[in-house]
């Protein structure tokens, strides 16, 4: 599994996301930016900021990557859960796609609060709620139970999305926007689709066999090929400001 070409595919389901909240957050004037969770830098990449940027993560292979794909950005090998930089340091804070893989999501955004400048931003991206995925037709409705089932299997929290605005309420960081991001009505490219099983796969391992894998995916290409498909999981923001 090419996980790169995966986090650029979610990249781009956030981009216009992104692009409305860094503004309000102000990214333009920005001295000092992090990610939590920067992964192989799929987002970091992508940030446009006169601002020192860095990345933080838990796997050296990503970092490596990261390097590669975000020559512009420091990185750091560190757990989430204990930034190694000292309180307040940062304009802006956020990740994408971190909270539902971290053991203690609170303890993760209180992290990102120590290290967040008083009065500065927040933002966790794109944090999805798996238990509430639609998929339609019903015969397809397995998919999201296998799906969810491998995530708890793999430690994370497939439900954290639903959590994340009480999360940022309970550490005590002011919400100024949350809410779900724009998805699910437009038919995936065949290359995304190929992705989506790819994936699907990589997730399953050996708890689904591969017989039953290959007949979700002939009704979902038929379902696709006659207009009857929906595939929706509600993936939620959050935008907060720290006290002054
Ligand atoms: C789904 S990836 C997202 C990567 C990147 N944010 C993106 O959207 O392209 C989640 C990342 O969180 C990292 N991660 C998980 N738990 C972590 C922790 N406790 N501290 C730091 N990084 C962590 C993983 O190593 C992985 O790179």
């Amino acid at each position: 599994m090419n996980w790169h070409a995966r986090y650029l595919q979610q990249a781009a389901w956030t981009r216009d996301l992104r692009a409305y909240l860094f503004k309000k957050a102000g990214l333009d004037s920005a001295k000092c930016v992090l990610e939590v969770g920067c992964g192989t830098g799929a987002i970091l990449r992508e940030l446009e900021t006169p601002a020192s940027v860095l990345g933080l993560d838990l796997n050296p292979a990503a970092l490596t990557q990261a390097l590669v794909n975000a020559p512009a950005a420091s990185l750091t090998h560190a757990n989430g859960l204990a930034i190694p930089f000292p309180d307040y340091s940062f304009d802006i804070v956020y990740c994408h796609y971190y909270l539902l893989w971290v053991r203690d999501p609170l303890q993760a955004v209180l992290e990102m609060k120590r290290v967040t400048k008083p009065g500065g931003h927040i933002l966790a991206l794109a944090e999805p709620d798996y238990y509430a995925r639609v998929d339609q037709p019903d015969a397809l409705r397995p998919l999201g139970e296998w799906q969810r089932d491998a995530l708890l299997g793999q430690g994370a929290d497939p439900g954290f999305g639903a959590k994340l605005a009480q999360t940022f309420f309970t550490a005590g960081i002011k919400l100024e926007e949350t809410g779900t991001i724009q998805g699910g009505v437009e038919e995936p490219s065949a290359w995304e689709r190929e992705m989506e099983w790819a994936v699907i796969q990589a997730d399953l391992g050996e708890s689904v066999s591969g017989e039953e894998i290959q007949k979700m995916k002939t009704l979902d290409d038929e379902a696709w090929a006659k207009g009857e498909r929906v595939l929706y999981v509600p993936t939620y923001f959050a935008w907060g400001v720290t006290p002054t």
